[in-house]
């Protein structure tokens, strides 16, 4: 390829993020209902995953064709048996001009207190954790397992002692769910850290089908930087990436920043540089994408291919890749499919 391989609105592939389960021990209303998501449910079977070889193998390629960021996502990622192997396959592999990968990890931090020092061991860059309030009535009605508080908390203190920081920590809002959980996390964040963690606001989105989403349940991230700096000063940072999903404002007194992910609100496909690569190694170029592409059955196919044909399949989807659903949202073009879970392809 001479120069960066774009798509069709001349946007580079940078971030891949690799999901490497569909289970997860929560269930989030927003990502897995329990109705949906019950005993019934089937998930994959452990020959449909990609083995560690065949995601190492493709995240290569994608290295290859400019991705410099690799994110691992699930499903709950760290519930991947020997996960800790898989990070130190892909801690090694180097951009074509021979710098490290950004290697990073979405968890809902309930593994953590035990795994945390062997993820950072395996070459583990950082982490982002999940965490939707500090009260636990609030909290455990949001994961659905009851699963406290407490131990999420300990599971990011975990983290920061491994040399993992500093570390993001997601929240999803849901008006009328966990919106008085704002202020309380703010000031959790701010006040006990250091500024080694940076909490960040996100959007509740329409992904999947089976959310119940609805418009009047999400509160817009200007609303949410409204209530914090009523209470907290803020003053806007400029971006750090292109293509990153959060608007970032600083504390004016020093003690840190927030991080706002306003997919409703505010659109941010017009820089996406990401790519998804979901359990059973389907390549989505969108978080809204109703089609994947089947990358498995390349690898697992009677004809062998080698890198080079995995690179010129890849750079095709890539080079063919209009998707900017958020901006779409509403209008029938984006109602008319089914797109697919979040669990299945990480968020
Ligand atoms: P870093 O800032 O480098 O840590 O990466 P990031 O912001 O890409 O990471 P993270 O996985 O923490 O993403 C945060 C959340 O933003 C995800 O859980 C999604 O809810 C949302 N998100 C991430 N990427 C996209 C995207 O491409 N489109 C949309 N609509 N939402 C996204
Ligand atoms: N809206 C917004 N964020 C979501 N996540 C999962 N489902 C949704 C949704 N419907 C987020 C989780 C986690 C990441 C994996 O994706 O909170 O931070
Ligand atoms: Fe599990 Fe994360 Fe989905 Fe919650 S949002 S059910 S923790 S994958
Ligand atoms: Fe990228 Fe699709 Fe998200 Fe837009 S909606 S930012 S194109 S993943």
């Amino acid at each position: 390829v001479d120069g960066p391989l774009l798509d069709t609105r001349g946007r580079p592939l940078r971030d891949l993020r690799i999901s490497v389960t569909d289970r997860c021990n929560f269930r989030c209303g927003y990502c897995m209902p329990k109705q949906v998501f019950d005993k019934h449910h089937q998930f994959l079977p452990s020959s449909a995953l990609l083995s560690f070889e065949e995601i190492t193998r493709l995240a290569r390629v994608f290295v290859g064709l400019g991705v410099e960021k690799l994110r691992i996502t699930g499903g709950e990622p760290t519930l991947r048996r020997g996960l800790e192997d898989l990070l130190a396959m892909l801690a090694p592999l180097r951009t074509p001009d021979g710098r490290a990968l950004d290697l990073t990890l979405t968890t809902n931090g309930s593994t953590l207190v035990r795994k945390a020092a062997g993820l950072k061991a395996a070459g583990l860059n950082r982490l982002t954790v999940s965490l939707d309030g500090l009260d636990d009535a609030v909290f455990q009605r949001m994961n659905d397992v009851g699963f406290p508080v407490a131990d999420v908390l300990d599971g990011i203190a975990a983290a920061l002692a491994a040399g993992l920081g500093p570390i993001k920590v997601n929240m999803v809002v849901q008006r009328g769910v966990n919106d008085d959980q704002i202020l309380p996390m703010a000031r959790h964040f701010r006040e006990n850290y250091g500024g080694g963690v940076v909490l960040r606001f996100i959007e509740f989105m329409d992904v999947g089908t089976t959310n119940g989403w609805r418009m009047d349940q999400v509160l817009p991230s200007r609303e949410v930087q409204r209530r914090i700096a009523a209470e907290f000063p803020l003053v806007p940072l400029s971006a750090q990436a292109p293509g990153e999903t959060a608007e970032r404002w600083a504390y004016a007194d020093g003690s840190g920043e927030v991080g706002f992910i306003s997919s409703v609100t505010q659109a941010f496909c017009g820089d996406c540089n990401r790519a998804r690569l979901s359990t059973e190694g389907r390549l989505y170029t969108c978080l809204f994408a109703s089609r994947g592409h089947d990358l498995r059955s390349l690898l697992r196919g009677a004809e062998p291919v080698d890198d080079g044909q995995l690179a010129s399949t890849i750079a095709a989807v890539w080079s063919g890749r209009d998707d900017r659903y958020s901006q779409l949202r509403g209008s029938t073009e984006a109602a008319a499919e089914r797109r697919v879970e979040m669990h299945y392809i990480g968020g």
